[in-house]
């Protein structure tokens, strides 16, 4: 394989999914004791969508991927590779790239699910654009997806997890184009993090080879909610803010911008306060930060992808402009993107 010259990955379709049925506040209050004042002062949330019947992970990514597909207006037959970033895949294997793939009917071409949780959509884009830099693919299909509300305790027990997440799939389309020099690039910089001696400040214990000599689930780590995503919530918190405006500060400086060169944020979509206050410690102008959490809650790997769909659409995002990203989630993973849409 070889580096390709001045081959850069440009993105050039986005689209975005909900499944229809909301779920406001009100709501999850008597299912979880909880409360739509303490839900949006909490976190800002103030619905989020929930799939109803027969709909897996992968069909939300379906619905996601056609609009992105159509707003690139390529063949969907030209794209030759998929990177699917999720944490509530339909089936613990195969991939639900390959599950994409199948619906998508796009027979042979390459199907890789990543795993980075909040922050897989940064991490696809930083994989997707080393993948078309380096020759290896030319139009690439860049999910991610949720179905949350499949996989969550839904007791007053686990309301303190349980009204922060939302279903949804954003997606969007990469194309190899020559540029002229480092300036005609799209997408300028990534930088990605991990620190797994905090796995356990997040995370879904089972099924799992990882739960001792037993298999992978039985009745007793069902009846000890071990299926259920555990949450430090400060800890995560606390991270959060420190991981993303870090990962940030570095982009920017190794690509000699300050904040002021950005047009607009868009940042992963876990609380709203963690936002408000990334803004506050880097001395970003809350004007220039595009949130959707009130809308769709912490829809992980598709919040970022959701986001640019719904600013494109609302005038917010337009070509031409310097966009940052940032994302923080369990591993704990992080990471940033600095492009110009
Ligand atoms: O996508 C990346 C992963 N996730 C995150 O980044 C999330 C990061 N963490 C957070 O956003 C916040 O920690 C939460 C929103 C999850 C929680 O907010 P908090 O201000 O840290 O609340 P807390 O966990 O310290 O709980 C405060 C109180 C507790 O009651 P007591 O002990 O003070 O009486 C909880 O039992 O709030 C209670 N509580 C709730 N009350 C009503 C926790 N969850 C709920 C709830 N409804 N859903």
């Amino acid at each position: 394989m070889s580096n390709q010259g001045n081959r850069r990955a440009e993105i050039i379709g986005v689209g975005a999914y909900v499944p229809p049925k909301v779920f406001t506040n009100f709501d999850l209050e008597e299912m979880l004791n909880t409360s739509d004042e303490w839900i949006q002062q909490r976190t800002g949330i103030v619905q989020r969508h929930w799939v109803e019947g027969d709909i897996g992970t992968s069909d939300l990514a379906v619905k996601a991927s056609e609009e992105a597909i159509s707003e690139a207006g390529i063949d969907k037959k030209d794209i030759d590779c998929i990177i699917f970033a999720t944490l509530s895949p339909d089936h613990d294997f195969p991939g639900s790239g390959c599950f994409l793939q199948a619906k998508l009917d796009l027979p042979g071409i390459a199907a890789f699910d990543i795993r980075q949780q909040c922050t897989g959509f940064i991490y696809g884009l930083s994989m997707a654009d080393a993948l078309i830099r380096s020759g290896q693919f030319k139009n690439i299909l860049l999910v991610g997806a949720e179905v949350h509300s499949k996989g969550l305790d839904l007791s007053p027990e686990g309301r303190n997890v349980s009204v922060l997440f939302g279903d949804g799939a954003g997606a969007v389309v990469l194309t190899a184009k020559e540029a002229k020099n480092d300036e005609d690039s799209q997408l300028f910089r990534h930088n990605l993090h991990a620190d797994g001696s905090y796995a356990k400040e997040l995370w879904v214990a089972a099924p799992g080879t990882g739960n001792g000599p037993s298999h992978r689930l039985s009745p007793e780590m069902m009846e000890e909610k071990l299926h259920y995503p555990y949450m430090n919530g400060r800890q995560v918190f606390m991270h959060a803010v420190k991981g993303m405006s870090r990962s940030l500060t570095q982009t920017l400086k190794e690509q000699e911008m300050t904040v002021d060169d950005v047009d607009l944020f868009l940042f992963h979509q876990a609380n709203l306060r963690i936002n408000d206050k990334v803004g506050e410690m880097m001395g970003i102008s809350s004007d220039k930060v595009f949130n959707t959490i009130q809308n769709y809650g912490n829809t992980t790997a598709a919040t970022i992808p959701i986001g640019m769909r719904d600013a494109i659409k609302a005038g917010v995002l337009k070509k031409g402009m310097t966009v940052a990203m940032a994302a923080f989630g369990s591993g704990f993973t992080w990471g940033s993107t600095v492009m110009r849409y």
